[in-house]
């Protein structure tokens, strides 16, 4: 592709960030990028998009030859690897925020990639707005890295912050994180903690060039806390957060890990509220570096979907 190619977009899904990408790119002129078909399950139901746009059949975006990039935002991994890896076959260009899916298949689809000669970017699955896998992957690329530690899942984060803050009851903060859109189809996905693993995962391969399988890792929830514990917490001044971990041991090897934590006030991991995601990575030669912004809901997520599709026009492959 270069930079003066249409991006003419099948998309699948048209759920909270699929809806927001519909409408940036119905405001946005510069990228030169339009959606031509959506494929959802209820093409039936009324939405706040043309009628016509819609169809319940995969196959009417994946052999339209017109159509060379496939944004993939759905919820069911495996319907997804499916969909993915037939688009990739086919040579279209594929952008994706499908943290299971990429955490299970990224070796598939990189070897895909490779094979057809047609790009996969996912910036959207790790951290929704903060571009944390384009840096590592990049601006890390030559540096030492010591360790990644950081908030990764949004509805987790906003559930722990308002039971501390405005005491609300599990089930309340949960109840919210579902409203705005924050959490999974399956929010046991995001307490269970593995969201997390899943993006951890993901962010392994491009800090350190570790491929594994997130069943390999260790992790836990918040699922077992009480309300009471994170209350707790702050009175004593410390805070509750999901943390996902990875550093690099003294004989080579990676620890990695999503746990809850207890941080104090010197950690910047405690100043990161709500929905908020954060990242701290210590390298040898940048030392101590802290990335924060906005991990969940329909426009924080669009805008990493938007910056892979500007990223195809100069060719952007992700590589480790
Ligand atoms: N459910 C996810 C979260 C969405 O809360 O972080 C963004 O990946």
């Amino acid at each position: 592709m270069s930079k003066q190619t249409k991006l003419n977009i099948g998309l699948f899904g048209f759920g909270v960030v699929g809806e927001s990408l519909w409408q940036v790119l119905q405001n946005n002129t510069s990228l030169n990028a339009q959606i031509s078909k959506v494929c959802i399950k209820h093409p039936e139901k009324e939405r706040n998009a043309p009628k016509e746009l819609f169809t319940a059949n995969p196959y009417e975006v994946l052999s339209d030859d017109s159509i060379n990039v496939l944004v993939e935002l759905i919820d069911d991994a495996n319907a997804a690897y499916d969909i993915v890896s037939s688009a990739l076959k086919s040579g279209k260009a594929v952008v994706s925020a499908n943290k299971k899916m990429i955490a299970e298949h990224l070796p598939e689809l990189l070897a895909l990639q490779k094979e057809f000669d047609a790009p996969f970017l996912y910036e959207a699955a790790c951290c929704a707005s903060i571009p944390v896998i384009r840096n590592l992957e990049e601006y890390y690329d030559n540096d030492l890295l010591r360790s990644i530690s950081g908030i990764v899942n949004g509805s987790t984060n906003y559930i722990l912050t308002k039971i501390a803050e405005e005491g609300l009851d599990f089930t309340q903060a949960l109840k919210q994180a579902q409203e705005k859109g924050f959490a999974e189809s399956n929010p046991t996905l995001d307490i269970e903690g593995t969201d997390a693993l899943n993006k951890l995962t993901i962010l392994l391969v491009h800090a350190y060039g570790v491929v594994s399988h997130p069943s390999e890792l260790t992790y836990t929830g918040i699922h077992h806390l009480e309300e009471h514990d994170a209350q707790y917490a702050r009175e004593k001044g410390y805070e509750i957060k999901l943390v996902a971990h990875a550093h690099k041991l003294d004989n080579g090897k990676i620890a990695a890990f999503v746990f809850p934590q207890f941080l104090q006030k010197d950690n910047s991991l405690f100043h990161v509220k709500n929905e908020y995601n954060g990242m701290i990575i210590e390298s040898g030669l940048a030392d101590k570096q802290f990335f924060n912004g906005k991990g969940a809901g329909g426009f924080p997520t669009a805008s990493a979907v938007i910056s892979d599709l500007s990223a195809l026009r100069y060719n952007y492959r992700y590589e480790y």
